[in-house]
């Protein structure tokens, strides 16, 4: 028992330790990730033994209470918020607020939580008087010169009924893009390098020189306020956010106003997924209660809320080690080093494996076999190795050494002068080569066949069963059931599902050739520039570069590839002898009319209720739209069905159009198109 009691109090020393060092030197010496990894220990040890809560609160009474700055008073407290890591911890806070302060239906309203620096304005008869940082939440650090520089910030109110006192509250962000350009900057003129934009936030509002200020582009995010003249203008929190919006406020366009405990969770997972999409750095989302009469009965402890909690994201970030590194060759015979680590959970998969892109990253990282690396997801999904952690290098150490032959076919490797290409040049000599590209051609955008795992393909490969995507065409039934591990059923579906797989488009069989650079959004504009495999094959340079959307490098690509006679003839031998049938080979439709869809990139999210989603697609074709799958700069429409997913979000924050079912059937009429 003791020693959990210990063990837990250590923990949090340490954690009040670098929350000094954070919060008032502002000088972290830890990253975000370890400070989370340190939390989560310290959390789940309190949750399973509640009686510890108790050690905290006498360890902190017998501290005096430091007042970090004397003067500079906020009006009311500038409070923290409760927390909680998990969606337990939400649902315990909405069934006691429920249960217990139910009167009808309670509203509750959802927003972000801003990963910033909390700051307090006053206004006297809306004009900027005054700016305080949080400090120990009772007094802070006069700003005021600082916040007069910060663009989104007003010195003069706007609008009417304007109070005589009042204090706004909000968070100053730094956005990612302009952090990314900071740190560059500082890199490159050898200064100080900032962990995060929070930090870089706080150390740019706290400059001594207003221009350094200015020069950040910091932005003010508004989350509340409170009148100190006593005129009740509002009576719930959202009202209170519409009327700062009206006053001149920045206000998050992300906000939920519900009853509905599922609609709260949902928005929850929602931001969870777009987060790293978004422009600015959030750690969670806030739930406040929005009645202002029913806050007041829920109440306060001294240090936060009662009616609010932030459900913060847990870190996507675990240490782990590096065991060693593959090097797969992919194919177009470019030589990917990948790290095998110790398996971890993150994020509710299990990660062992994490690409390390080219011998740059490598060297960049400073990584060496055995290391203990820092491991995150980019976007909830592809693992990446952050950082090393270089105080755990230990003596066995190794460095990572890049192979100079091929690991497959042991031909000696082409090396680019910058080190970011390692390349076999073998192409069809090299097995491994081959293999990706019969993986490729039957992939899910080239033919696709359903089944056809890399799995069976290296079988067939080994038996010397096939080489190349055509012998894949031309497998028979009885062939395959000579061979080992094949039954009636297995070998029934291989050829089935090969046999599908030829009744195809011809953007997805441009796809299937594997042309370097020549992805979905690119042979799709292709197959609807030319129409017909003839006129692709037959292409000129001039014609590519025609193209909408298509730029040099792959038009240049694809130029050369149908340049050479050998791919020409393969082409051919694939069309007749793998009998590849095109479906829609001489319909592709050339727009008569200047539609909205013209030469649009197109994305679709959700399930469509008015017909279809293969009949809108369709019809959008014709129109002259491309349909790609996800959202990129170049997208300029989003069709929205029921139940979208984070495309949505996604969209918003690029400011792209979107048209619901009921918009597009009334578009579709303009051009004489009825849905059944
Ligand atoms: S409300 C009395 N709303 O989080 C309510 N705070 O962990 C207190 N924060 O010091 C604040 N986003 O600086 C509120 N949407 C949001 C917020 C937010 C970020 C910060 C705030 C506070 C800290 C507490």
């Amino acid at each position: 028992m003791n020693s959990i009691k210990n063990r837990f109090l250590d923990l949090y020393k340490l954690l009040r330790y670098h929350d000094y060092l954070y919060h008032v030197l502002n000088i972290p010496i830890i990253s975000d990730s370890e400070y989370d990894f340190l939390f989560k220990k310290f959390y789940s040890l309190k949750k399973k033994y509640v009686y510890l809560e108790n050690i905290v609160k006498n360890y902190d009474s017998k501290f005096p209470k430091v007042n970090y700055c004397k003067f500079n008073n906020h009006f009311t407290p500038m409070l923290s918020l409760e927390n909680t890591f998990d969606i337990n911890g939400y649902i315990k806070f909405h069934n006691n607020i429920e249960n217990n302060f139910n009167h009808g239906n309670i509203k509750f309203f959802c927003e972000l939580k801003f990963d910033g620096v909390a700051l307090s304005l006053l206004y006297r008869k809306g004009i900027l008087i005054r700016a305080l940082t949080r400090g120990d939440g009772y007094s802070g650090e006069d700003v005021t010169k600082n916040a007069y520089v910060i663009n989104n910030i007003p010195i003069n109110l706007i609008g009417d009924k304007i109070p005589e006192l009042m204090e706004v509250r909000g968070e100053v962000c730094m956005l990612k893009k302009d952090f990314q350009n900071l740190n560059t900057l500082s890199k490159r003129n050898s200064q100080k390098i900032f962990l995060n934009t929070r930090n870089a936030a706080a150390g740019s509002l706290r400059q001594k020189n207003i221009l350094i200020t200015k020069k950040r582009n910091l932005f003010f995010y508004c989350y509340g306020c409170n009148i100190i003249s006593n005129i009740k203008i509002y009576s719930t929190h959202s009202d209170q956010l519409n009327m700062l919006r009206n006053f001149g406020f920045s206000i998050s366009q992300y906000i939920l106003l519900t009853s509905n405990i599922n609609k709260i969770l949902n928005f929850y997972y929602l931001i969870q997924k777009v987060r790293n999409f978004l422009s600015l750095h959030i750690d969670g989302i806030v739930v406040k209660v929005d009645s202002l009469a029913v806050q007041n009965k829920i109440g306060y402890t001294n240090k936060f809320p009662k009616w609010a909690i932030a459900i913060k994201f847990v870190s996507h970030s675990a240490k782990t080690k590096l065991l060693s590194v593959d090097f797969q060759i992919g194919r177009t015979g470019i030589i990917t080093p990948v790290a095998n680590l110790t398996p971890i959970l993150l994020s509710g998969a299990i990660i062992q494996k994490a690409s390390l892109y080219n011998k740059n990253t490598i060297e960049k990282l400073n990584l060496c076999i055995n290391d203990t690396v820092v491991v995150h997801r980019i976007g909830d999904v592809i693992p990446k190795i952050k950082s090393i952690v270089i105080y755990d290098r230990l003596h066995n150490a190794k460095n990572i050494n890049f192979p100079k032959y091929c690991p497959s076919c042991r031909s000696l490797l082409y090396n680019n002068e910058n080190n970011t290409i390692i390349q076999c040049l073998a192409g069809v000599n090299c097995i491994d080569q081959r293999k990706k590209q019969i993986e490729h051609f039957f992939s899910k955008h080239g033919l696709y066949a359903k089944g056809f795992s890399i799995g069976i393909i290296t079988h067939l490969m080994f038996h010397r069963y096939i080489r190349t995507p055509l012998d894949c065409l031309k497998l028979q039934f009885e062939e395959l059931l000579k061979l080992k591990y094949f039954g009636k059923k297995s070998a029934y579906n291989v050829i089935d599902t090969l046999k599908q797989c030829k009744k195809t488009t011809l953007s997805r069989f441009i796809y299937a050739l594997g042309i370097s650079e020549i992805g979905v959004e690119n042979a799709n504009l292709i197959s609807k520039y030319f129409g017909s495999l003839d006129k692709v094959i037959n292409c000129t340079l001039h014609e590519l570069q025609q193209i909408k959307n298509i730029g040099n490098i792959c038009s240049n690509n694809f130029f050369n590839f149908m340049r050479d006679k050998n791919n020409i003839k393969y082409i051919m031998q694939l069309i007749k002898q793998g009998r590849i049938i095109f479906i829609n080979k001489n319909k592709v439709f050339i727009p008569h009319q200047e539609t909205i869809f013209l030469d649009k990139t197109i994305v679709l999210t959700g399930k469509f209720t008015i017909c279809s989603r293969k009949s809108i697609i369709n019809i959008i074709l014709n129109l002259g739209g491309n349909i790609i799958n996800h959202i990129t700069k170049k997208t300029s429409i989003l069709i929205v069905g029921n139940n979208p997913g984070n495309k949505v979000v996604y969209a918003s924050t690029l400011n792209i159009r979107m048209i619901l079912e009921d918009e597009l059937i009334n578009i579709f009429s303009r051009y004489n198109i009825k849905i059944k």
